[in-house]
């Protein structure tokens, strides 16, 4: 769009336009740059809110390559639609430790990725293909983290230093003003104060700090905060009195323990691998979403019911609309749930996703198992050439 300015040292009737050049927009930025935020290393945190534990997800924007350090076997399909989304390569799916409260999703990233499984080689797991220890690098792109042997609250506790020294990923055996205990899993207090006061507090002060979980909301801390405020280990504490605060702490076991720490010694890998049927090639989005393409449905078409939740107008204009779909508009569809044949899967449609998604999370809460939404809606369908029915072509 121009702009348009009068130039005020005219007089009336000489009035002069000036006509600035048209803007130039950016080039738009790929995702995975976009979420970024524009900068050369994406970094997202996850978390888990049933074992309050975190993740976290970094890659390296120019070559794509990245690592998933920590992941929760539960939320491996989440995690999984954040790197398909985002068009991350993952190179490694790495832990800091063999948990006993969560079972690790490394297997099942490995399998779906090819991504290598990583963790400390001295924790004995199997399905490990990269066995790590102390100074070694794992790249991903141009980037890299530094392993650290972090021993004390696992014997094969290690942290992950990024290689510029400004974020570290301390797993458990430092927390947010807090520490991983020491009273099981070949814990031991003394080896704890050792890692934690020569490997983490020794990084920049200003170092951020992410823990392998929290259960308060609190998400990073600083080496700063820590060496002042951690009620165990800071401020003018010494190695006996945080001996003595670990020693007496008397805590209950993980109820998760007992099937935990078999999986995390199988890297995850499930005890049977059950090959569940599935109707369809669905891709559960980041946002949850059930998602099929448009390829696949055009090729299923005669065995699905194509729901289309637009308005009757949309649905009878010029638009188009899938052949043979049926209409109900997303406002009536609660109440018309019963009219869609409860034999066949559903999918659903409307012009841009965003409608059917809505729609497609109405169904599933009413209980229909076999249903997906359209990715990308009708505007993806003719995209991608495929023809709808009553099309008028501009
Ligand atoms: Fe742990």
């Amino acid at each position: 769009m121009s702009d348009l300015r009068i130039n005020p040292l005219c007089g009336y009737g000489h009035i002069t336009v000036w006509q600035l050049p048209m803007a130039v927009a950016p080039a738009p930025l790929l995702p995975l740059a976009a979420a970024a935020g524009g900068g050369p290393l994406l970094f997202r945190q996850l978390f888990d809110a049933e074992t309050g534990t975190f993740s976290y997800l970094l890659a390296d924007v120019p070559s794509r390559q990245g690592l998933l350090i920590d992941s929760v076997f539960e939320q491996h399909a989440r995690d999984l639609s954040l790197i398909r989304e985002l068009g991350i390569k993952l190179v490694a799916c790495i832990d800091t430790h063999a948990h006993a409260d969560h079972v690790t999703g490394s297997w099942l990233m490995h399998q779906a990725t090819g991504s290598a499984i990583g963790l400390a080689a001295v924790a004995g797991a199997a399905n490990v293909t990269q066995p790590l220890g102390h100074g070694d690098r794992i790249n991903f792109g141009a980037r890299f983290v530094e392993v650290r042997a972090t021993p004390g609250h696992t014997d094969g506790c290690i942290s992950f230093v990024l290689d510029d020294h400004s974020l570290a990923f301390t797993g458990d055996a430092l927390l947010v003003r807090g520490c991983g205990r020491c009273d099981f899993q070949q814990g031991n207090a003394h080896t704890l104060w050792n890692s934690i006061t020569t490997q983490i507090l020794s990084l920049p002060e200003a170092c951020l700090l992410y823990p392998g979980h929290d259960y308060t909301g609190r998400t990073v801390t600083s080496v700063a905060e820590e060496k002042a405020f951690n009620a165990r280990l800071g401020g003018q504490a010494t190695e006996r009195d945080f001996v003595g605060h670990m020693e007496n702490m008397k805590l209950p076991h993980p109820h998760k323990i007992a099937e935990a720490l078999p999986g995390n010694m199988r890297s995850g890998k499930p005890r049977e691998v059950v090959t569940t049927s599935t109707w369809a090639p669905v891709a559960l989005s980041y946002a949850g979403l059930p998602e099929l393409t448009p390829a696949w449905v055009v090729a299923h078409q005669s065995e699905l019911t194509v729901l289309d939740v637009r308005s009757a107008e949309e649905f009878n204009g010029p638009d188009g609309r899938v052949a043979g779909s049926v209409l109900i508009s997303l406002p009536e569809l609660v109440n018309r749930i019963s009219e869609i044949p409860a034999d066949r899967p559903v999918v659903v449609v409307c012009h841009s996703g965003s409608r059917s998604a809505l729609a497609t999370q109405q169904l599933l809460k009413a209980g229909r198992q076999q249903v997906a939404n359209l990715h990308g809606g009708l505007s993806r369908w003719t995209a991608d050439g495929y023809p709808l029915e009553g099309e008028i072509e501009a």
